[in-house]
């Protein structure tokens, strides 16, 4: 079977290395694309294609793994597709359905990551909806780990944006709340009295949160930008809006990390180095 990822980033990658080693033709276009993206490609045995609407033609399943912001452009720029077409990005119900009518209908899936794909690979958990769900989910064959939970789109995405609500604003209250801690040198105390409200592993889950909150501040606010987006669609998004806001302003305090923060103490001395700049 031949797989295509439109975007090579963490995600693609991760998978089409998975995918690779399980035996499948996998392919992806570097065209335009930056020096990091074309650098995890070059890293891989995946295929080249010259475009985008190249590859969809070349391939039975297409996965879109882009910016949650190129969610619509790319599907708009493919157009019609004949494979299936599965859209991975974290993006609201409402807008996986527009990217969606841009390829198709019964050949569509909603795709949703509900876990770590740093440290999953390619056994992460996706949950899927979508006319063409049950045909994706076939690549569990081939070591994947796809549930289909629905036959319409935007039911996964739907699921992973509340909790992806619950999840970042418990990870943004985290980095605010044991930053001022640990300015105030109280940080490992803070940490343990919380532990004994919230149990033994909490302390570890907490300095993981505010280390991939710091790496991945950007994404995090795109994200949050379509939470927002939906929350609004029933209700007004006061604690969702504060969250968005929070992963805006981390995201420009501390650009980029070229590497992932190795502590808590380390985004926290990050941190520190913005707001003293600032
Ligand atoms: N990584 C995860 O653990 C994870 C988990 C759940 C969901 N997701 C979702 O999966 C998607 C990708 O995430 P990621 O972590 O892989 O992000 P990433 O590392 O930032 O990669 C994004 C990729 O998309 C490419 N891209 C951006 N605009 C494009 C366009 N118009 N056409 C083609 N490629 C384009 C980027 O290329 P450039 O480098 O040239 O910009 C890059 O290769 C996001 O929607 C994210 O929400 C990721």
């Amino acid at each position: 079977m031949k797989v295509g990822f439109i975007g090579f980033g963490e995600l693609a990658s991760t998978l089409a290395n998975g995918l690779l080693t399980a035996g499948l033709e996998v392919y992806t276009c570097r065209e335009g694309r930056s020096s990091r993206t074309k650098d995890l490609v070059n890293s891989t045995d995946v295929e080249l294609c010259k475009s985008n609407y190249e590859l969809v033609k070349t391939v039975e399943v297409v996965l879109s793994a882009v910016s949650p912001s190129q969610t619509v452009s790319v599907a708009r720029e493919v157009g019609h597709v004949e494979g299936i077409y599965v859209d991975l990005n974290n993006v609201s119900p409402s807008t996986v359905q527009e990217a969606l009518n841009h390829v198709g209908t019964s050949n569509t899936v909603d795709a949703a990551i509900m876990g770590s794909v740093r440290k999953k690979g390619l056994k992460v958990k996706i949950i899927a909806s979508g006319g063409a769900a049950d045909q994706f989910a076939q690549l569990n064959q081939y070591g994947m780990n796809i549930e289909v939970i629905g036959s319409k789109p935007g039911q996964a995405s739907a699921i992973k944006m509340l909790r992806s609500a619950y999840t970042k604003g418990v990870s943004a209250l985290l980095t605010e709340s044991l930053y001022v801690a640990y300015k105030m040198g109280l940080d490992e105390e803070v940490l343990k009295y919380i532990t004994q409200t919230e149990g033994p592993y909490f302390k570890e889950s907490a300095v993981s949160r505010i280390k991939s909150s710091a790496y991945h501040a950007k994404r995090r606010s795109e994200e949050m930008e379509e939470v927002v987006a939906m929350i609004r669609e029933e209700t007004e998004p006061v604690m969702n809006q504060a969250t968005l806001e929070f992963f805006g302003a981390l995201a420009q305090k501390l650009e980029k990390p070229s590497q992932r923060p190795t502590s808590m103490a380390h985004v926290f001395r990050m941190l520190e180095e913005s707001n003293n700049q600032g």
